[in-house]
């Protein structure tokens, strides 16, 4: 299987990965051969790609980290959190708040819940065979729960390679999940508007989102300081110019035992980081979607004056730039003759995420190869590759 554009379907293309909608419906089973109908119901759906048979790339196989039953279970609970509609529960109190001007209120057992849904994903992470990360595209539940789930990931699988305790990187996998949730409950709806497109009066209010959440998380008692603590200072920079209160980083490493009086808490430096490559991948950064390889430059060139340099190493040591099933543009490599042939990543070397295995299919004026090539770029330290949808 490879990815393939969604503007780049074609009737007869034979889906390789089953297609969900947002209510975990199957919309599409694999196997399914295109027609114009289906091209159009995917393109309606905003899939950035999707995953096709192509020859050549029978044995190439794209896994999530988190399957589709886990991710429904994860689903249901950050329901609860996020409500799209009035409803009883946290949904309720925190709607009714806003007419009747009282505190939105925590649900009783809400974070005991979160606790419980953020284990689903780290027991995914644990069980799964990718060490690094890359972020999931089969689903096309709503924007902000991928964004949770994916931003949760990256979490855990930076904090795991700071050998954090499991105690620690729970606290954070549940503080990335709900990193947002002051987000609904701000006075002034700022709905699906852009950052970019915000006024003076929406930026000032984004800003408070923060507060707002990490203000909602703390009334439960039961709850570690260290969660509303990381939710409040996760759009904090280490040079002070973030918010909402711009507290400056120490640019330590964040080991468990660095003090934190005074600077920004060392899991909100992770969720800083995980957050805001999300956040560019997905075009909500600019309004345009970029590559993972892309959003690594722009998260180094913001080191270290947002990002701790030490998380951001990290960070880009776990981003799997070039995960299985992506097409990939070879830009540099010992044989030249195979400069600007394109091909499909058919293996991720875990010690150089830039350099997998990959099956060339298409020659530099785009012609199919006769025989798929099948190049070990590990096995080339000049070789440099570049992502592409547009094989
Ligand atoms: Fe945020």
């Amino acid at each position: 299987m490879r990815q393939c554009a969604t503007h780049k379907l074609k009737s007869g293309m034979v889906l390789a990965r089953p297609l969900f909608d947002e209510n975990f419906r199957m919309l599409l089973a694999e196997g399914v051969v295109l027609t114009p109908q289906y091209v159009a119901r995917i393109k309606r759906y905003n899939f950035p790609h999707i995953y096709i048979h192509e020859d050549g790339t029978e044995k190439i196989v794209a896994e999530d980290i988190v399957g589709i039953n886990s991710k429904r279970k994860v689903y249901e609970s950050y329901k609860e959190f996020h409500p799209k509609e009035p409803r009883p529960g946290l949904a309720k109190s925190a709607t009714t708040a806003k007419k009747s001007s009282a505190p939105p209120r925590l649900e009783y057992g809400a974070m005991g819940m979160m606790r419980r849904t953020t284990q689903i994903l780290m027991d995914e992470v644990r069980s799964s065979s990718a060490k690094s990360y890359y972020p999931s595209v089969n689903l096309a539940t709503d924007a902000e729960f991928n964004h949770s789930v994916d931003v949760s990931l990256l979490c855990v699988l930076i904090a795991k390679n700071f050998n954090y305790p499991d105690s620690e990187i729970s606290r954070l996998a549940q503080a990335a999940f709900i990193h947002d949730v002051g987000k609904p409950l701000l006075k002034t709806q700022l709905g699906n508007l852009h950052r970019l497109d915000f006024n003076e009066e929406q930026l000032n209010e984004y800003k408070n989102h923060p507060r707002v959440g990490a203000e909602l998380v703390d009334q439960d008692r039961n709850v570690d300081y260290r969660i509303p603590l990381t939710i409040l200072q996760h759009h904090e920079h280490q040079d002070g110019s973030g918010f909402p209160e711009g507290i400056k980083g120490s640019k330590l490493a964040p080991t468990m035992d660095r003090p934190n009086k005074d600077v920004i808490f060392r899991l909100a430096e992770i969720l800083a980081v995980a957050n805001y490559f999300d956040n560019l991948i997905k075009g909500r950064i600019a309004k345009k979607l970029i590559t993972p390889m892309e959003a690594v430059e722009v998260l180094l060139e913001k080191t270290p004056s947002w990002f701790n340099p030490f998380v951001t190493e990290m960070a880009v040591s776990v981003i799997n730039v070039f995960p299985v099933g992506s097409n990939v543009i070879v830009q540099d490599c010992r044989e030249v003759g195979l400069i600007d042939y394109g091909g499909v990543v058919a293996e991720v070397n875990e010690h150089d995420l830039h350099r997998p295995k990959v099956v060339l299919l298409f020659d530099r004026r785009k012609q199919r190869l006769a025989t798929p090539l099948i190049v070990d770029f590990s096995r080339d330290k000049t070789s440099k590759l570049a992502y592409t949808l547009e094989l």
